[in-house]
């Protein structure tokens, strides 16, 4: 067994493990993956101020999420085809996060159906819908996660239509995937990750195939969302789908102090600060960027999560000293349970918690609602690099 220290390692054996055209979804931007990129360097412009003979004893990452105790502030984003990268895939997602006290969130775009996911796991999970045309389909994806006793709603409001990402085209992307020359080839030398899909019964789109109708192929996210998904979206239809929700909704894809306004008066719970972890309009600023511009118009009347570009534990502390009061990880995670299924999903929830553990220490903090600005030097400019040309 492999000494695992940091994700980067987990990233290694996945990249062994997982078939080249399910690596290539999760490791992909859109267009020229700039924002992709600068997701994750702007987290490193970002330092940390030492500090030295501070009480670091006893301390403790817990903190809140929407009401719900963690372990620490860092959530699993949705991802889709997450039964893709391992057999049964969002189900161990799942039972490790409930184990390590986070939040899991349930992409409609999963393998398992919520049904099965909350079958297979004791606590309550979130749940993430796409901005449908189908009011039908909507209303009973909403009702099923109600059913399955969903504790939050996590509503994707940045993806109405979708950014292309070169390699998923190339590779002809698919759940289950299409057996071709290339894609058999590369499968061939995946043989444990064959064999384990074989013996699941979990390899289509679990809350559409028998679901939705009208879909010409459902094994395709890139049919289904120039089919299903509504290019006319406008934010009476978001409050629309949040009078439908009995229960805290968070919207998940604001990159703008406009759009943070309107989601408040939308009556949100709380939003996510994300451009879709780099994968829709290529060009945006980062996440962590954009954060304090954010935490500026609404950081007193909601709660403010953040995702895109974190992969360790200083990442999270970084955000949560801008003022964010949860974050998301989609890679890092997918990462561990690519390389190791689930005992590799809380490995990377191990490693983060280490490393904001220790650096905190570092910084001479002991609780996460201690942090704050003094923890960090930024560039000057940080907040104001790029402005609105006058
Ligand atoms: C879906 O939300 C994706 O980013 O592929």
């Amino acid at each position: 067994m492999p000494v695992i220290t940091e994700i980067e390692d987990l990233k290694r054996i996945y990249k062994r493990r997982v078939p080249k055209m399910f690596y290539d979804y999760a490791e992909s931007g859109s267009w020229t993956e700039q924002t992709f990129r600068e997701n994750v360097s702007d987290f490193g412009l970002i330092r940390l101020r030492q500090r030295i003979a501070k009480d670091m004893a006893g301390r403790s990452t817990a903190t809140r999420m929407l009401g719900q105790d963690v372990s620490m502030p860092v959530a699993l984003a949705p991802v889709g085809l997450t039964g893709m990268q391992c057999a049964d895939g969002e189900i161990k997602a799942a039972r490790a996060a409930e184990r390590f006290g986070v939040p899991f969130t349930l992409s409609t775009m999963s393998i398992c159906s919520i049904e099965d996911v909350a079958e297979h796991t004791q606590k309550p999970f979130w749940f993430q819908v796409y901005t449908l045309k189908d009011d039908d389909f909507m209303k009973r994806l909403f009702a099923r996660a109600q059913d399955a006793k969903c504790s939050a709603l996590v509503i994707t409001v940045d993806l109405q239509i979708m950014g292309q990402r070169h390699k998923d085209i190339k590779n002809g992307l698919s759940a289950p995937p299409k057996l071709t020359p290339k894609s058999i080839a590369n499968m061939m030398t995946k043989v444990p990750w064959g064999l384990e899909m074989l013996g699941t019964k979990r390899r289509f789109f679990g809350n559409i195939v028998g679901h939705a109708d009208g879909v010409t192929d459902p094994g395709s996210l890139s049919s289904w969302t120039a089919e299903a998904f509504d290019p006319s979206l406008n934010w009476e239809r978001i409050k629309e789908f949040r009078s439908w929700w009995d229960g805290p909704v968070i919207l998940k894809g604001i990159l703008d102090e406009e759009d943070a306004k309107q989601a408040l008066n939308v009556g949100a719970d709380a939003i996510v600060v994300s451009n879709h972890g780099g994968r829709q309009l290529d060009g945006a600023l980062s996440s962590i960027r954009m954060l304090p511009r954010i935490m500026d118009v609404v950081g007193d009347k909601m709660e403010v999560h953040l995702d895109s570009g974190i992969r360790s534990g200083q990442d999270v502390l970084k955000a949560m000293a801008l003022g964010a009061q949860g974050t998301m990880i989609g890679r890092a995670f997918v990462y561990g349970l690519g390389a190791m299924g689930q005992a590799g999903v809380t490995r990377a929830l191990e490693v983060i918690h280490k490393e904001l553990d220790t650096s905190m220490g570092l910084c001479g903090e002991r609780s996460i609602a201690d942090l704050g600005y003094h923890n960090l030097l930024v560039p000057k400019d940080f907040h104001d690099h790029w402005v609105q040309p006058a």
